[in-house]
Order: C-alpha cells, then sequence, then structure tokens
C-alpha cells in the first residue's frame, strides 16, 4: 500500500526573486496584453509605490509557506518525490509534445537562474548554478510500463534536450526550496498544461478527467509498492494573462476560491468535471498538475498553508499539504 504525503506548490519564477524585482516582471507581462486595462484591486495594490508595499509582504508570506513545505517534506523523508509540473516550450516543443511524459533517467540537472527573470535572485546565485538530481528509474519505468499495461499510455523520456538548461521552470523553482542538495530520488512527471495556448502547432492540453484518472493509475500503481512517496503538484492556479473570462487582465479569484473550498472539505474529485472551456476561460489551464497529484491523493481534505490572492501576483497562488 502506498504511504503518501502530497504538497501544492506555485513555481513562477518571482519565488526566487527579490520583491524589489517583481514590477518589472509584472509590467512585461502585462505589456504583451493588447490594450491592457488594470482591475480596480490591482490599482489599489499598486498604491503609490508601484506596489512594492504588497509584493513585499507577499514575498514574506511565499518564502514562509516554501519552508512549511520544506521542513512537512524533510521530516516525512520520502523514498521518492515525484514533482508534477508543466513543460512550457522548454524541453518539450512543437516536433514533441506528449500529454504528459515521465523522466525515465538516472540524473537530472536544472538551472533555475538562466531565465532571465531569475537572473536576481534571493541567493545571489549566478545564471550558470547548477543543481543536480538523482532520479529513480527502475522506479519510473516500473511507474510507466504498470501505467501502459493499465490501460493509460505514458510517454518517457531518459534524457531532456529541448533546451540547455535541463528541468522546466515548473520543476527546478519548487525545488530550490524543497530540495536543493537532492536528498530525495526524483520522479519529474512533465505535463502539456499550456496545450494549445502556446499556438496554433500544439496539441490541447488533456483533460481534467484524463488528468485525474492519471493520477488513479498512479496511485494504482504505488499500491503495489513499499516506497514511501511524496506528490508535489508545481502550479499557481489562475493566471490574469491566461483568464480569458478577463480578457486576460486579471486573476479569477472567485472561481479559484470555489476550488480551494473543494479542497479544504476534501472534494478534489470535483476538478475533475471542470471543461476545458472552463479551465480555458478562467485560466487555470496549469491547475492540471493538481488534479493528477488529487488523483493520487484522493478526496482528502487539504491543509491550507497560504493563499496569495493579489492581483499584482498575476496568478492565485496556493500552498498546501495532505498528510
Ligand atoms: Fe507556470
Amino acid at each position: 500500500m502506498a504511504e503518501l504525503l502530497g504538497l501544492g506548490c506555485s513555481h513562477g519564477p518571482i519565488i526566487l526573486t527579490p520583491p524589489e524585482v517583481w514590477a518589472k516582471g509584472r509590467e512585461r507581462v502585462m505589456a504583451r496584453v493588447p490594450n491592457y486595462e488594470p482591475p480596480a484591486q490591482l490599482i489599489e495594490e499598486l498604491g503609490d509605490d508601484n506596489g512594492l508595499s504588497q509584493d513585499i509582504s507577499d514575498h514574506k508570506k511565499v518564502v514562509e509557506s516554501f519552508k512549511v513545505l520544506r521542513d512537512r517534506l524533510h521530516d516525512w523523508n520520502p523514498d521518492v518525490l515525484m514533482v508534477i509540473g508543466d513543460d512550457q516550450a522548454e524541453n518539450f516543443l512543437q516536433d514533441n509534445l506528449p500529454p504528459f511524459c515521465l523522466y525515465t533517467g538516472a540524473e537530472v540537472d536544472g538551472y533555475p537562474f538562466q531565465r532571465p527573470a531569475a537572473r536576481t535572485n534571493l541567493w545571489d546565485a549566478a545564471p550558470e548554478t547548477k543543481f543536480t538530481f538523482q532520479c529513480p528509474k527502475d522506479f519510473a519505468r516500473g511507474m510507466r510500463n504498470f501505467l501502459i499495461r493499465d490501460g493509460f499510455d505514458m510517454s518517457s523520456s531518459s534524457a531532456l534536450k529541448g533546451w540547455d538548461w535541463g528541468l522546466a521552470h515548473a520543476i527546478i523553482n519548487p525545488l530550490v526550496y524543497l530540495d536543493p542538495d537532492g536528498k530525495f530520488p526524483l520522479l519529474p512527471l512533465f505535463v502539456n498544461c499550456y496545450g494549445e495556448e502556446a499556438g496554433l502547432d500544439y496539441p490541447p492540453r488533456p483533460t481534467p478527467k484524463r488528468c485525474y484518472e492519471l493520477g488513479q493509475g498512479i496511485r494504482r500503481f504505488l499500491d503495489t509498492r513499499d516506497e514511501r512517496v511524496a506528490v508535489v503538484a508545481s502550479s499557481s492556479w489562475s493566471h490574469s494573462f491566461l483568464a480569458h473570462r478577463f480578457q486576460c487582465m486579471s486573476i479569477d479569484i472567485e472561481t479559484d476560491r470555489r476550488y480551494l473550498d473543494m479542497l479544504r472539505k476534501g472534494q478534489g474529485s470535483k476538478l475533475a468535471e471542470l471543461t476545458p472551456e472552463e479551465l480555458q476561460e478562467s485560466g487555470d489551464h496549469e491547475i492540471l498538475n493538481w488534479i493528477i497529484a488529487l488523483g493520487v491523493l484522493g478526496d482528502v481534505p487539504a491543509e491550507i498553508v497560504d493563499v496569495r490572492e493579489s492581483q499584482t501576483q498575476l496568478a492565485y497562488r496556493v500552498a498546501a499539504i495532505w498528510n
């Protein structure tokens, strides 16, 4: 039977950077939206210091919540650390973009500070700083093989070749907090959350139902094993620049509060009923990572560690634990 710990967190580059540089990133994203008009809440949060006070207070909470998650993870001491995150046209490009891909290599690297958005970072680390992780390749192959024989056509990769910086930021950024020394064998699962949003050559993202079913299949595999597995769902929820309901100008707080309520009550399986259109409208594309984790964990009430609802963050940020 599986022994599981669940963690949910965000992965945007701002988690790695000091609040003093957040405004620059925010302005860059807002400039990409045609005829951008800030929502009233955002104007209020920007105040008379271009959002710096708000950013300082949010930054403190983000860092504190990662410390809570990190401590719980290390106290629990898993045999395998599975991180579910989306690859945003990093390793997986137009030539080969599977809905899901398990990493089955023996080792993997990540360079979280290479991205321009994370060059100025909290650790004053150089862009070429490399993080290396050992991976449980036999366990990963076993999971892949089980899933395929169980009816789920899982793809796998034992080498990341799309770009030079190794792991996608959705996987490596939280690891800078959760396991920077690579203490736990790392099993990345990549998910095509952006889908057609990334361009017409990209296949649609998998449905919430299919993501939940994948999680259930992974759970069936884990129930055949003895390893203690920590499962990390890595992503913010609605993103302002993806929330088509608000012309990509505002995060969908109301919708995300509804989802949060489901998680608190241990009704995560309800998220499997969301339609692709609902995700597209609210900008919750990346919550698919959480839905897979919920399929693994089952309807267990989540302990909500932190919720960031600031429009200045450009994304709804939740930190959670299932134990
Ligand atoms: Fe993301």
